[in-house]
């Protein structure tokens, strides 16, 4: 397996094996690999050529008190498990390769940028369309996977995509999970035992939505309150927000009809943690 650590290396690369009819996937990561981020590899696997993963945690996308000093970072265990899966190459460059100094331009998205976890954490989804845009342009891929884990940057870097004419197919993979449902995250080594335990409610919350719907209930404040019920009020969950929203634009609905995204985050602790499920309704 390859390590490139510059970017125009590994353009020059992408660009060899794209001229001699190879496709080419991207898996754009911040590294520390999990279940999740080894089910993208795997697809990308399955459906390319050559695979290429990025690994890089990107300060841009951290605001000024978050996690970004202690996120878990282990190069020779990411590595390992990449080679495993079958990585052909990594991306692995330094911040001063991606962010020369003076950096001066960002890539924003509007709108569906200021809901959700965007309202929590300004500027995350320009760091996030920065970056990506970026890795888009050094690693020129046929396809790019993500996971719908994180739902709302799914939808945002779709738009930007689409805005913006990048000549690169997103594929979007389901969330993979522990056996008791919670969703697989590089955060979740910060959780401790008992926070480990409490997570999980964040999944039967949303697993409680989809019985709520499967019984018949349309009316998206109904199915929100379901959530509210099972996580407010718990000891060590704080509950950020609840979003019953098209998967389009990312509106709320009123009722549910169509591609409907119920997502949430709630802090376990000191983590914050995300969740969603995506549901499909075909009344007539
Ligand atoms: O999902 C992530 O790990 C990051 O947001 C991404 C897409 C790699 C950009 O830094």
């Amino acid at each position: 397996m390859q390590i490139f650590t510059e970017a125009r290396e590994m353009t020059a690369a992408v660009k060899k094996w794209r001229a001699s009819g190879k496709t080419v996937g991207l898996v754009p990561t911040m590294g520390y690999f999990h279940q999740g981020h080894l089910s993208l590899m795997r697809r990308a696997r399955e459906e390319n050529d050559v695979v290429v993963v990025s690994l890089f945690v990107n300060p841009l996308q951290f605001g000024p008190r978050e996690d970004l000093d202690i996120y878990p970072r282990d190069f020779q265990r990411d590595r390992q498990l990449a080679e495993e899966v079958g990585v052909d190459c990594i991306f692995f460059p330094s911040v001063e390769e991606m962010y020369p100094q003076p950096f001066l331009t960002k890539v924003v998205v509007g709108k569906i940028t200021e809901v959700m976890c965007g309202k929590a954490r300004p500027g995350h989804f320009e760091g996030v369309t920065t970056v990506v845009a970026k890795l888009f342009h050094i690693i020129p891929a046929d396809r790019a996977y993500f996971g719908q884990k994180d739902a709302q940057q799914v939808r945002v870097i779709q738009k930007m995509v689409e805005d913006l004419n990048f000549d690169i197919d997103i594929r979007i993979c389901p969330t993979v999970r522990e056996e008791d449902g919670l969703a697989a995250s590089s955060r979740n080594v910060y959780l401790s035992g008992e926070e480990r335990e409490r997570a999980t409610l964040l999944y039967r919350s949303l697993e409680r939505a989809q019985r709520v719907i499967e019984r018949g209930e349309r009316r998206a404040e109904a199915v929100e309150k379901s959530i509210r019920e099972m996580l407010e009020g718990q000891p060590g969950i704080d509950l950020e927000y609840v979003a019953v929203y098209n998967n389009i634009d990312l509106e709320p609905v009123e009722i549910l009809q169509g591609e409907v995204l119920i997502a949430l985050a709630a802090w376990v602790g000191g983590t914050r943690l995300i969740d969603n499920v995506l549901i499909r309704i075909d009344d007539k």
